[in-house]
């Protein structure tokens, strides 16, 4: 009777699992503060969405981790840069029967960490990210990860007017109906630290994103960001972290009328990790109550590690 009358379902069909690809390794590295995350060779990663896709997961979200990284970083719009070549190969593999969105920023690839690129020397107090210099390179990138095949870029690093720039970008290079999902409230949360050693990313000088990404203590502002970013043509839009910004989800959902995501990110899903292995909590009912808390909020999307998990989970196979 409790399922006849329950409000709200987890689907497989809803969750986007996020996948690291590392260039120039021979063999699949575990991140250590992300149990059961890897950083994927080209051949693993091809392995891991094909499991995937057979188990049911219906989207993937890729993220690249260079060899080299430098002051522009370059290797997100190279035509070989690492997810480009591997969105090519998973293109081809599962290309009819998955989602392949792929993370649109620079973080991963520049040699000082920021998400665009700089005004002056990296490190020094005075120096900024370069808001519209940035908005030329990522309309490379989203031309670049279009042309390898991906369906749905996501534009990650809070630079004001990117949605409407990539759109533009998009469309001059004829890729009209590639998608767009907008991270457009992405607050400079704490709980990145996990993903920040999946893809080896450190800001140099010890600095921080509180210049472009939200304020914690703040909710209206989440509002201004999405409706600027619908009005650019986001095709959905995402809340980021998920778990700590319920209320902003809610609020999300409540003011548009486009699908919304949420990511639940690498420390929401460490800790449920850590404090499982410790024996303190029960993981499979803590991680199915948290992705259904997001559900409830007003998630149609979720980006998660545990995609996996989930999709064994339901399909009876959970360990
Ligand atoms: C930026 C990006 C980040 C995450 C997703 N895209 C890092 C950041 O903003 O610092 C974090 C995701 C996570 O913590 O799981 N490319």
């Amino acid at each position: 009777m409790r399922d006849l009358v329950a409000e709200t379902q987890l689907d497989v069909r809803q969750l986007v699992a996020p996948l690291f690809v590392r260039e120039g390794i021979d063999q699949a590295q575990p991140v250590a503060s992300l149990p059961g995350v890897m950083q994927h060779t080209r051949a693993s990663l091809r392995e891991e969405v094909r499991q995937l896709a057979d188990l049911g997961v219906r989207a993937v979200i890729l993220f690249g981790v260079p060899e080299v990284k430098d002051d522009l970083g370059s290797g997100a719009f190279d035509p070989q840069g690492i997810v480009q070549v591997a969105l090519r190969e998973l293109s081809a593999d599962v290309g009819d029967r998955m989602v392949l969105m792929a993370d649109l920023c620079v973080d991963e690839y520049t040699s000082h960490g920021h998400c665009g690129v700089l005004d002056g020397p990296a490190g020094h107090p005075h120096t900024s990210v370069d808001n519209d210099a940035t908005l030329e390179i990522y309309g490379r990138i989203a031309v670049a990860q279009a042309d390898a095949g991906a369906q749905v870029v996501a534009p990650s690093g809070m630079m004001d007017g990117q949605v409407g720039a990539i759109r533009a970008a998009l469309d001059s290079a004829g890729h009209s109906s590639t998608a767009i999902l907008a991270y457009s409230a992405k607050y400079a949360s704490g709980l990145y630290g996990p993903f920040r050693d999946a893809v080896d990313c450190a800001i140099v000088g010890g600095g921080d994103r509180k210049s472009y990404q939200q304020d914690w203590r703040n909710a209206r502002e989440a509002l201004v960001e999405v409706h600027a970013d619908i009005s650019q043509g986001a095709d959905m839009v995402m809340v980021k972290p998920a778990l700590s910004y319920l209320d902003i989800i809610a609020a999300v959902k409540a003011a548009v009328d486009v699908p919304v995501a949420a990511y639940h990110v690498s420390g929401e899903y460490a800790m449920i990790k850590a404090a499982a292995a410790n024996g303190w909590i029960d993981h499979d009912a803590v991680a199915g109550e948290q992705l259904t808390a997001i559900r409830r909020a007003g998630a149609d999307v979720i980006l998660t590690y545990l995609a996996r998990w989930y999709a064994q989970a339901a399909a009876g196979k959970a360990r």
